[in-house]
């Protein structure tokens, strides 16, 4: 579970709060979104569960562990759990796209045999693997962003921070890669997912946080979803209808995590005649 009690956060060359006395329970197993305007604080939010930043007054844990209070040193022990999806993607620039991936199960100490194995798999999971010998310069912005899904998916999280992850990829792939989350989500891992595209939050009937300018203006189900469109940024416009996944066996996406079933979803806005299946990458 990740707390957040009346947790505020200024920088300290900011004259205002990032976030202010925040209050939120995310159980172990929820999939959230979070949305709101540019500079509502949800980067800020998520680089506090993820240890990026500290708090200046409040209390969060993730799971027991109190972030106010853990050691420097036991901070690489607790990223661990994450798959961590930054904005600004942080590939490591002079390495190739395999290395980027094998590089988060490097650091934990995977042994090579199994990440010859998995770095294939996830990157193929993008649409990748054509790219793996590709320096990062080489990429597209949608494709680098891919990247760092695949990276952030490497090592079976238990919990997956994505910020923005579709933000630079066209609305099918968008569809797809929160589809795959979802899929991750049921078989036990908690996501939680900065978004701008209220297309995928009408979509996908989850829990919704709303930031405005620091302070959690709601957060909930259907109503808070129909509200949050009201609050994500009108400059990311995407197509309102989205195309149907391509029906393929997604249970392949969990990987080594426990396998389940699930029916592709039509959205609602989808019609029968609109729809196109095609598969391989965007
Ligand atoms: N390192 C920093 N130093 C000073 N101020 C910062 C820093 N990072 C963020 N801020 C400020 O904190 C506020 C919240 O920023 P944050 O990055 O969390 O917003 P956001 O909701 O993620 O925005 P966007 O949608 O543009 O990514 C903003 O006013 C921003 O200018
Ligand atoms: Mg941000």
């Amino acid at each position: 579970m990740i707390e957040f009690n009346n947790v505020s956060k200024k920088y300290d060359s900011a004259d205002s709060y990032a976030l202010k006395d925040i209050n939120i329970k995310i159980e172990k197993g929820e999939f959230v979104f979070v949305v709101g305007s540019s500079g509502a604080g949800k980067s800020t939010f998520l680089k506090l569960m993820m240890r990026e930043e500290v708090a200046s007054s409040g209390c969060i844990t993730v799971d027991d562990i109190n972030l106010n209070t853990i050691k420097k040193r036991d901070i690489p022990k607790f990223r661990r759990r994450l798959g961590i999806v930054f904005q600004d993607f942080r590939l490591i620039p002079n390495m190739t796209v395999f290395d980027n991936v094998a590089f988060a199960m490097r650091v934990i100490g995977t042994n090579e045999k199994k990440i010859r194995r998995r770095v294939p798999y996830v990157l193929s999971l993008m649409g990748l693997n054509e790219k793996a010998r590709k320096l990062p310069k080489e990429l597209s912005g949608g494709e680098q962003q891919r990247v760092a899904l695949a990276r952030a998916l490497a090592n079976n999280a238990d919990i997956i921070i994505a910020d923005e992850p579709t933000g630079n990829v066209d609305p099918q792939m968008s569809y797809e890669i929160v589809d795959m989350l979802m899929r991750l989500n049921e078989a036990g891992t908690t996501v939680i997912m900065v978004t701008h595209e209220h297309s995928l939050v009408r979509c996908f009937d989850k829990r919704v946080i709303i930031l405005d300018k620091g302070n959690v203006v709601a957060d909930g189900g259907t109503l808070v979803r129909e509200a949050a469109t009201s609050h994500i940024n009108a400059a990311s416009e995407i197509a309102n209808e989205y195309v149907v996944p391509p029906d393929e066996d997604y249970t392949a996406y969990i990987g080594e995590t426990e396998a389940v079933e699930v029916a592709v979803e039509v959205p609602n806005e989808v019609q029968a005649e609109e729809i196109t299946v095609e598969g391989g990458e965007n």
